[in-house]
């Protein structure tokens, strides 16, 4: 259990790049081609949070991060609710493709709270016998406007409490240290949809590391952006060098301006 957390979290801090969308919203902007989209992004990511589809289709076992394997699906964006989620992987498939952490939805407060909650107790009975650890995704669904304190806080603590080893939930603006204070195990930060502005996204990931998360797990916000490695490298900078966020816009800047001139020489060329 230990040697796979420290896989997916060297020195307890994380950077976990999403690219899960497809299994409920099939293939989202930037998210076409998986594999070619997170390619340049793997140096400066921690682990890969996505589905056996997507791992078996567009990542190369060869040149590959540890792999957090999503496990819960069975709802589409045009169903009738996308918290009626099952577990959709077997634990054997789980060994058997070698995931270093698995993550598993819950809808907590939905009408499908006991179905989603027994997924998350059912894949932590099972996958404790292996020794991997067993991350609960604090979802809303379309509900965005559940993204505060005292909800998350409660999403959160159930979670851990039901034995999920990681819990990964959405920043709120107001009280977030109590969110994280009331969890007993780490604290992710999930992303959500794009900011308007690189700076909100780094002044989000800042407040939240501050105040106790051990790391992030976003997607549309570094691949949806036009400059996505210049993102992904200016993220890492926070998570794992606690840079300040006037510092990450200067690293996202300079990465932004380096392919730029790249670029401009190519066409010269
Ligand atoms: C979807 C997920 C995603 O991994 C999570 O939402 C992060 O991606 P994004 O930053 O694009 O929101 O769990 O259910």
């Amino acid at each position: 259990m230990k040697n796979r957390l420290s896989q997916v979290m060297p020195g307890g801090r994380c950077f976990f790049m999403a690219m899960d969308h497809g299994y409920f919203q099939g293939p989202t902007t930037g998210l076409e081609k998986p594999g070619e989209t997170i390619k340049p992004l793997l140096p400066y990511v921690d682990a890969l949070f996505c589905t056996r589809g997507a791992l078996r289709s567009a990542i190369d076992p060869l040149n590959s991060k540890p792999i957090i394997l999503r496990v819960s699906g069975c709802t589409s964006m045009v169903g009738k609710d996308l918290a009626d989620e099952e577990v959709t992987t077997s634990v054997e498939e789980i060994i058997r493709l070698n995931a270093s952490a698995v993550g598993v939805s819950v809808f907590i407060g939905s009408d499908y709270e006991k179905q989603t909650l027994k997924n998350l107790s059912q894949l932590v009975n099972a996958c404790e016998m292996y020794g991997i650890p067993v991350m609960a995704v604090t979802a809303v669904g379309k509900e965005l406007e559940r993204r505060e304190a005292r909800y998350l806080a409660l999403c959160c603590r159930i979670a851990a409490e039901l034995g999920a080893r990681v819990v990964k939930t959405y920043w709120c603006e107001k009280e977030f240290d109590k969110v994280v204070k009331g969890c007993p195990v780490p604290v992710v930060i999930a992303g959500g949809p794009k900011c308007e502005t690189e700076l909100e996204v780094f002044e989000f990931v800042s407040d939240g590391m501050q105040k106790g998360a051990v790391g992030i797990n976003l997607g549309r916000n570094v691949w949806q952006n036009p400059n996505p490695v210049a993102m992904a490298k200016a993220l890492r900078a926070i998570v794992h060098e606690s840079a300040s966020v006037k510092k990450a816009y200067e690293i996202f800047n300079e990465g932004k301006q380096k392919l730029e001139s790249h670029a401009g020489r190519q066409v010269l060329q």
